[in-house]
């Protein structure tokens, strides 16, 4: 078959792959092609188990895969073959030299630039997904005018704001697609291919363009400000916590004004996930470094406060289990960073779970798809770690349960069996406010929520 568009994909991760799917199943006319440097990673998305568990995803990939779909790691011949290509590599915290801790390390962004330069015949357009930097553009346009001859290249900048969990939904009924250019013809012309490829599904008003600049920072801004809420309500949490208010009747109240909206008002253990952090961290950085500290030290609270939330979380189980958690059993449930995914990246049940072990407590951890993450994570660390994917056999024997992911089915376990096999007193640290409270009290637990009273009889 002749395909009408052939476009490539670099990165097969949470976020390349995905999104290309979606462009492969809304495209079939369009060839879609995903490469990445890690061959296992190809081999699993060539396999009937896929490297990333997204609900929806398994059916859309069976239905385009090797039709017009495909997965390799001949990365330097599909640079040849195709003239639109998606940069999706990872671009995480800087872990050396300056900026550690904060900047992006953009050495696999970089690496892959050079990659398109070395490796191109003809003229393309290079779209940046990954989140970068403001400016990170310019230095891709440098890298990649540095070559000799005359092949151009347009880069567009269109970063991608789907969550994990709900990727196929976002993909699909996307807020905005954003899309920045150059604002020269030529700039122009690439953006028009890339308002083309989206408009197969979404819908002319969603698809807003602007300057590139625009386009790489609201990106940050847009994770800052969700993350900023998700701080904010959890801040509120604590002096609830202290005051006898309920953080949940608060966060109803002050959402259902239409100006403050009610998403991402809930109080939990504090965010987790690849991006939220870093990208934070990144703006930070950013604003450091064009003389604004300020700012930066705005932004900067908003992580302070995550870290805050999980600490407090740790005091409260150790303070309220009588000030020793040596020898006890902890199980918890859910270790991915939120519900419908297996990525670990940045949980803070990774966090809990080393706090909990430096207390010398044995940890049992229990979750519907992320154990061989979590398994990985915790592989270098010491001290008493079992992982027991059914929640009743891991929750049999333990002093606590801790809830950590907002996975739907620990809301309606049946906690009177739980209750029943667990050790007494025993006690529920329910870290995402998602089980029923009251009944859990009722049943005989000594209940912990976030940003409520506790229920105890202690
Ligand atoms: P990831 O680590 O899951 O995937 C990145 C992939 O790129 C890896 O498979 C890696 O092997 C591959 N890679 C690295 N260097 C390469 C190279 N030179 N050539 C070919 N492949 C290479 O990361 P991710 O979660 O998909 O995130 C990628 C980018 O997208 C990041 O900048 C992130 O901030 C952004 N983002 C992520 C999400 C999300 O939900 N995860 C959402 C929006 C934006
Ligand atoms: C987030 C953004 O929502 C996406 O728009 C963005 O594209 C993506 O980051 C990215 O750049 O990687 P994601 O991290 O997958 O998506 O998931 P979210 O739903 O945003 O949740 C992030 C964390 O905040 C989770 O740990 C979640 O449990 C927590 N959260 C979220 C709360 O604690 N309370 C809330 O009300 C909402």
């Amino acid at each position: 078959m002749k395909f009408k568009k052939k476009i490539l994909c670099i990165g097969a991760g949470y976020v390349g792959a995905p999104s290309n799917v979606m462009i492969a199943c809304k495209c079939p006319d369009y060839k879609v092609t995903v490469v990445d440097i890690n061959p296992q990673r190809i081999d699993a998305w060539n396999s009937d188990s896929l490297p990333v568990y997204e609900p929806g995803l398994d059916e859309i990939v069976k239905k385009t895969r090797g039709k017009n779909l495909f997965f390799s790691t001949d990365i330097d011949n599909q640079i040849k073959e195709n003239d639109i290509i998606f940069v999706c590599v990872n671009t995480p915290t800087k872990t050396f030299g300056t900026g550690a801790g904060m900047a992006a390390d953009l050495q696999y962004w970089e690496k892959t630039a050079r990659q398109i330069l070395e490796n191109s015949k003809s003229s393309k357009i290079v779209i940046e997904k990954s989140t970068l930097p403001i400016k990170t553009a310019l230095a891709m346009e440098r890298i990649l005018a540095s070559g000799k001859g005359d092949i151009t290249f347009d880069v567009l900048s269109n970063p991608e704001f789907m969550a994990e969990g709900t990727a196929i939904h976002d993909l699909e009924n996307p807020d905005r697609v954003l899309i920045g250019s150059r604002e020269t013809p030529n700039g122009l012309a690439a953006r028009a291919q890339l308002v083309e490829i989206y408009s197969r599904w979404v819908s002319p008003e969603k698809i807003i363009t602007s300057n590139i600049w625009s386009a790489e920072l609201s990106k940050l801004v847009a994770n800052a400000f969700l993350a900023q809420r998700v701080s904010s309500i959890n801040s509120i949490s604590a002096l609830c916590e202290k005051a006898d208010a309920d953080i949940s009747e608060v966060a109803r109240a002050v959402g259902m004004d239409s100006r403050i909206g009610s998403k991402f008002l809930k109080a939990g253990i504090g965010f987790g996930g690849s991006c939220f952090k870093k990208d934070i961290l990144n703006l930070v950085y950013l604003c450091h470094f064009y003389g604004l500290p300020q700012v930066a030290a705005y932004w900067e609270s908003v992580v302070k406060i995550n870290e805050y939330q999980q600490e407090r979380f740790i005091t409260n189980i150790l303070q309220s289990m009588f000030n020793t958690l040596a020898g006890k059993k902890i199980c918890i449930l859910g270790f991915a960073f939120k519900a419908d995914t297996g990525d670990t990246r940045e949980s803070p049940a990774i966090n809990i779970t080393r706090m909990l072990l430096a207390e010398h407590a044995e940890v049992v951890i229990s979750d519907p798809k992320a154990l061989g993450n979590a398994a990985v994570d915790l592989a270098h660390d010491e001290g008493k770690i079992s992982y027991i994917e059914d929640p009743y056999q891991a929750t049999a024997g333990c002093h606590a349960l801790a809830i950590m992911t907002d996975w739907d089915l620990y809301r309606n376990l049946d906690y009177r069996k739980i209750y029943k096999s667990m050790i007494k007193p025993a006690f529920i640290f329910d870290g995402r406010n998602i089980i029923d409270q009251h009944k859990c009290f009722e049943i005989g637990f000594n209940v912990f929520p976030i940003g409520k009273p506790a229920l105890t009889r202690l």
